[in-house]
């Protein structure tokens, strides 16, 4: 496994493995009673770059958090103090990288096909990681996620997903529909206002039903996955009022209640507070948001020890 561009590319079986391998790094503190990650050597004398063209908290801190458990040396490039900002093309960012010995280059793009064009630019060496590209792939977002819901609701071929929101300029949305479909979730439910949807409603193949409207797309929901709303990512202005979103797509105390009592909710991050999710059901009892951030580190940590 030379590189990690997609979860198209993964099978079911590879998928699997790298979640059973991040479950193998979690354990529960006897003192504190929460959750927490075993260090081992597996990365011992490597190095693992982060190469960041875009803003990221979450990903780019778990990268670092889990390399540095598997004993890796970790740099991070700061892109706007680099030559980046002298006219350096990635591809010579990347192969300056390359020629420095490193190991591992994770890398966040807003252009789709990044990391597929740095790993053909490499060929095998160094390990490309996507941690992000343009508005098609997050595959270690979607594995997270994977592990979240298996987490709580085992029986994923059975359950119905229901992915709320900004769903056109979402990685997110579209790694986990693939993930989703690789473990066979046979309900998965899009919803969204017509102009952050998709044009056409095959755009996500067979499984997955699109709503324009709350109410009936999370009918029967057992997950709900609230997006952001990507405004960093629409081409064009779009006039919408955020109150008046949050009270016709934010998932609510009301608009909740039209799923599963026992339905989680979950949020990639960063979340925007009031806009596409209530305070109240981001603090709530049925939110697993920090859960997703916690397993997200041991995901890494499998990645990082199977790809590196
Ligand atoms: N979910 C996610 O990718 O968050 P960051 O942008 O903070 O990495």
């Amino acid at each position: 496994m030379p590189h990690l561009i997609n979860i198209q590319n993964l099978t079911k079986q590879e998928i699997m493995s790298i979640l059973t391998k991040a479950s193998e790094y979690l354990y529960i503190d006897n003192k504190t009673k929460k959750i927490n990650y075993n260090h081992t050597k597996e990365l011992d004398n490597k190095t693992v770059y982060n190469l960041f063209y875009e803003p990221s908290t979450r990903t780019r801190v778990s990268f670092e958090l889990a390399a540095k458990n598997l004993g890796g040396r970790v740099i991070n490039i700061d892109v706007a103090l680099s030559s980046v900002k002298k006219g350096e093309s990635l591809k010579d960012t990347v192969l300056t990288l390359k020629a420095m010995h490193s190991d591992v280059i994770i890398i966040r793009h807003s252009e789709d096909e990044t990391a597929a064009f740095i790993a053909d630019i490499c060929n095998d060496y160094p390990t490309i990681i996507n941690a992000g590209n343009g508005v098609t792939t997050h595959p270690t977002q979607a594995l997270l996620d994977l592990f979240t819901i298996l987490k709580h609701k085992p029986n994923i071929e059975d359950i119905q997903v229901s992915i709320v929101g900004d769903i056109l300029h979402s990685r997110v949305a579209s790694s986990l529909i693939t993930a989703l479909k690789k473990l066979n979730c046979k309900k998965i439910h899009v919803i969204g206002p017509e102009i952050l949807l998709p044009e056409s409603k095959l755009h996500f193949g067979e499984n997955v039903s699109i709503y324009d409207n709350l109410k009936d797309g999370l009918q029967d929901s057992d997950v709900i996955v609230c997006l952001r709303l990507q405004k960093e990512r629409m081409m064009h202005t779009l006039i919408l009022n955020e109150e008046e979103y949050l009270h016709t797509y934010g998932i609510t105390s009301k608009s909740i209640k039209y799923a599963k009592p026992d339905a989680i909710v979950m949020h990639p991050g960063p979340i925007n507070r009031n806009i596409e999710i209530s305070s109240e059901i981001a603090d709530g009892k049925q939110s697993v948001i920090l859960e997703q951030v916690t397993y997200g580190v041991a995901i890494r940590m499998a990645i990082l020890a199977l790809y590196a």
